[in-house]
């Protein structure tokens, strides 16, 4: 299968301002590229920005949508989680800025698996007052072009809880299509919600860019 035979680029990841490939390798864990699209500008993530990130997970509103609400995981584990992310070279984590330089949050692949080329998506917008304006769309936009036609992953796939409607719209605009349910994967306030799983491949995340 061709597929198989293509250098992975995370084993060999591209320099900075290129989509292309390097043979210099950069240390696991770093992305070293920007990815430039409408209205949004996805750069390498600082270590430094780890306060920013929790900051943004320990905001109710947003907070509430991650799961991470009424129980909120203690501070030092989320923290450490994040340092882990970051030096972990199945992850790729990247800080989204608007165009104008403004940092709003945060997106990722995880779990990038070689043999399978496939990662799992996660997106924070983390300034609310930046939701619904269509930032969270261009950095998954400009993500899934990166997914597919530099690290020549097949699959993006993520997860969303059912209530989370706002970011189902998003995906499903990105092209995201619905593959199963996992029942009362979360209990908050006396109930338990349902849990989507949804994914994007190539070739169709191909065909959408081509036909504009
Ligand atoms: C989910 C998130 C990444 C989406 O980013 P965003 O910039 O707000 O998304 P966009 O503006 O590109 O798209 C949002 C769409 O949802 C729509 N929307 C908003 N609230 C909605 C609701 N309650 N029901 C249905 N659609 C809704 C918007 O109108 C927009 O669709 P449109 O462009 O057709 O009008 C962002 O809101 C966020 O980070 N939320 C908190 C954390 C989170 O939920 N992360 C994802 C966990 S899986």
């Amino acid at each position: 299968m061709p597929l198989l035979r293509t250098p992975r680029p995370w084993l060999r990841r591209p320099q900075a301002g290129s989509a292309g490939e390097s043979s210099a390798p950069v240390p696991a864990g770093q992305v070293a590229t920007s990815l430039v699209g409408e209205s949004t500008r996805l750069r390498p993530l600082r270590s430094s920005e780890i306060p920013i990130l929790l900051s943004w997970m320990r905001d109710p509103q947003v907070g509430y949508y991650l799961g991470r609400l009424p129980f909120p995981i203690p501070w030092d584990v989320e923290a450490r989680w994040l340092e882990e992310s970051l030096a972990d070279p199945r992850v790729q984590l990247f800080a989204i800025e608007t165009r104008e330089g403004r940092l709003i949050g945060n997106i990722g692949l995880h779990h990038l698996d070689p043999a399978a080329a496939q990662g799992e998506l996660s997106i924070v917008i983390g300034e609310v007052d930046h939701w619904d304006r269509g930032y969270g769309s261009d950095a998954i936009r400009s993500l899934l072009r990166y997914a597919f036609e530099s690290l020549n992953l097949e699959r993006v796939h993520l997860r969303v809880y059912e209530f989370n409607q706002r970011a189902v719209r998003c995906y499903e605009k990105c092209g995201f299509q619905r593959e199963g349910t996992t029942r009362a994967a979360l209990y908050r306030d006396g109930r338990f919600y349902d849990e989507v799983s949804m994914a994007i491949q190539k070739r169709q995340f191909l065909a959408q860019e081509q036909s504009g």
